[in-house]
């Protein structure tokens, strides 16, 4: 019977698995790829990548912020707090530091209300990447 629980269990989160990495590859996988490999210089690489933004929290929030996130038609904060997570914990890989928290709902709801918010996308982009990678690099 505990045997039998398991199993279904295991179903069960395999369903949300695969609802979650198809969610990923058709809103996000169409312009960051399948794998997180864009294959484009002006989409940024995910893979094994995109992890270190999480080292500060200005980078954290940036990941929900930026528009290919904030804009996005996942509606659902559960679902992108999930999509999220996929992102930064398997295809992050390595660059997500040790004991980083997962995203959730709430946090993702939060954000939603903060949208980034400039003329100069890039700019932004280049700080918060300097600073997180500062970041990284002292954690090392
Ligand atoms: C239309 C193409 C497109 C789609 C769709 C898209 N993105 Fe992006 N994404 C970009 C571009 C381009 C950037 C660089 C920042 C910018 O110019 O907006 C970016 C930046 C990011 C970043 C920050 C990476 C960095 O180095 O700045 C993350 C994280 C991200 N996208 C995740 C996602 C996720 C998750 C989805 C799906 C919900 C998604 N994106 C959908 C094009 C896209």
């Amino acid at each position: 019977m505990a045997a039998m629980a398991g199993l279904m269990m295991s179903g069960q989160a395999a369903l949300a698995l695969d609802q979650v990495r198809t969610t990923y590859l058709e809103k996000c996988g169409g312009c960051h790829g399948i794998e997180g490999l864009s294959g484009q210089t002006y989409i940024p690489t995910l893979r094994d990548r995109i992890g270190t933004l999480s080292c500060t929290p200005e980078g954290r929030a940036y990941l929900l912020t930026v528009p290919g996130v904030s804009m996005s038609l996942i509606r659902d904060d559960a679902l992108m707090a999930q999509v999220m997570n996929f992102v930064l914990f398997d295809l992050g890989g390595h660059s997500t530091p040790a004991g980083t928290r997962p995203f959730t709902a709430e946090e993702v709801h939060t954000q939603r209300g903060h949208p980034l918010s400039t003329t100069d996308l890039p700019a932004v982009r280049a700080q918060v990447w300097a600073r997180a990678t500062a970041c990284a690099a002292g954690h090392r």
